[in-house]
Parts: structure tokens; sequence; C-alpha cells
């Protein structure tokens, strides 16, 4: 798949899709996995012979995430894993908040193994949602995540909202010329929508959105992927 994917892509269909990928993956009796800000938990579900490495710049994140075999309290910017080291590297809901995201994507190049796979799941900057996101500064992120999704305890650290950059080199296109650049099968590169824009029920907020999406069409002469709001990047590093 190499184009926006049509409709509302629902989360366990899309875990599905990509614990295809992960259960065909081939290793040497022991997969190497990596969660690449791995948060608190993870999506997926790798094997029994799995080794699972978690590295996350909270430590408060990475003191709740109990299906990691090793955790690492460090900046994925920075840190230095052997070359080479591992079958999968998993990026799930983090390049947004890395300011230098291209960096980081040379890091994963070095640190996999040939053959292995790159996920990457992430906010397109040029969608409605990546607009907002990118120009509101972050305690706005905070009211919303307090006052509208409710978390009281959000912004505190190792909470929810984290700071944002989303940098336009997250484009679909940006990652393809990345991928081509530094020789990247591209497995999988998708923009697709998620069901979050239903769950706006607020009558007021809703007709906000519905105007602003539409106006944000009409000006790009609709070249924008306005509704959707998400990237999903798989990529093998060839044998
Ligand atoms: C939105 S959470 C996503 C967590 C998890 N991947 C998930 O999908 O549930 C973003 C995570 O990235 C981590 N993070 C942000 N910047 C980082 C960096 N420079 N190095 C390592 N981790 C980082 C945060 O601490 C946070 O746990």
């Amino acid at each position: 798949m190499n184009h926006a994917h049509p409709g509302i892509w629902e989360f366990s269909d899309r875990v599905a899709y990509l614990q295809q990928r992960i259960d065909a993956l081939p290793h040497d009796g022991l997969l190497t996995a990596l969660e690449a800000g791995c948060g608190s938990v993870s999506h997926l579900r790798f094997p029994d012979q799995a080794h699972l490495t978690g590295i996350d710049i909270s430590q408060e994140q990475l003191t709740r995430n109990t299906m990691l075999h090793e955790k690492i309290c460090a900046d994925i910017h920075a840190h230095a894993f052997p070359e080479a080291r591992f079958d999968l590297i998993m990026c799930w809901n983090v390049m947004e908040h890395l300011n230098d995201p291209i960096q980081v994507l040379r890091n994963f190049v070095r640190w996999l193994k040939p053959g292995g796979l790159i996920i990457i799941g992430t906010p397109n900057p040029y969608s409605a949602k990546g607009f907002v996101t990118k120009f509101t500064p972050h305690f706005v992120h905070v009211l919303l995540y307090r006052y509208v999704l409710g978390k009281k305890d959000a912004g505190q650290p190792g909470t929810e909202p984290f700071p944002t950059y989303l940098r336009w080199s997250l484009s679909p296109r940006s990652l393809k010329l990345f991928s081509r650049d530094h020789g990247l099968e591209i497995d999988t590169l998708t923009t697709y929508r998620t069901p979050w824009e239903a769950n706006i029920r607020n009558p007021l907020c809703r007709a906000a959105w519905k105007g602003y999406t539409s106006l944000l069409a009409v000006f790009s002469l609709n070249q924008l992927d306005v509704h959707h709001s998400e990237t999903l990047a798989v990529l093998r590093k060839p044998d």
C-alpha cells in the first residue's frame, strides 16, 4: 500500500495489519525488537522468542511499562545502540514530539539489522488536525486534555500531552524521499483517517470543525488530505 487509505481505519484493523508483518518477520531464533518512545504500553504482541527493549525519555512512563525485557531512560536523538542490533523498530506516536525526527530516523537505520522493519505511526502535518496541532502552543494542548478530554493530571511529568513539534519533515512525501535516500524499501506508506472526528459531541464544535476542514480543502484546491490526520510507514532495510 502506498497511497491514502480509503475511509476510516479503525485502531483494531491497524493493529491487525501491523501484527501480520511482525508475525512474518524472519529472525535468528530470537526476535530483537525496540519500542522507541515506548511509553507505558505496547499496542502489538511479540512472539515468546522475542527480546523487547524500550527506550523513553520519561522514567515515569518506563516505570509503568510492564511489557519490556530491558528499559532504557534516554533521548532517542542521542542514545547509541550498537549497529544492526534490532530486527524490528517500532515508533508509535513519538515522531511528532521530536525536535529532529530525521536524525532519529538515521539512528533507526543504523540500529536495524538487514532485512529488519521500521514501523512508524505519526500524525500527518499536512492535515486539518496536523495544522492545529502544529500551530497551537503546548498550554492549549494541556487545557484541551484537561477540560475537553477530562484528563485531570494532563501535562504533569510523564503524562500526556507531551510537547509537540510535528516537523514538516514527517510528511509522507518527506518520508518517501528519506527512504529512497537511505536505501529503504517501502512496504507501506499511507495516510489515513481515524474515527476521532465522530467523537466531537458539542454541535458548535462539530460545525466549527466542519467549516474549518471545508475551507482548508477549498484553499488547498483539494491538494491536502484534510481528514487524513495520520501516517503509517512500514520500511524495510534490504538484506
Ligand atoms: C504519546 S507517547 C506514545 C507512547 C507509546 N509509543 C504509545 O504509542 O502509547 C510519546 C512518548 O514519547 C516519549 N518521548 C518523547 N520525546 C522523546 C525522546 N526524545 N526520546 C525518547 N522518548 C521520547 C515520551 O516520553 C512518551 O512516552
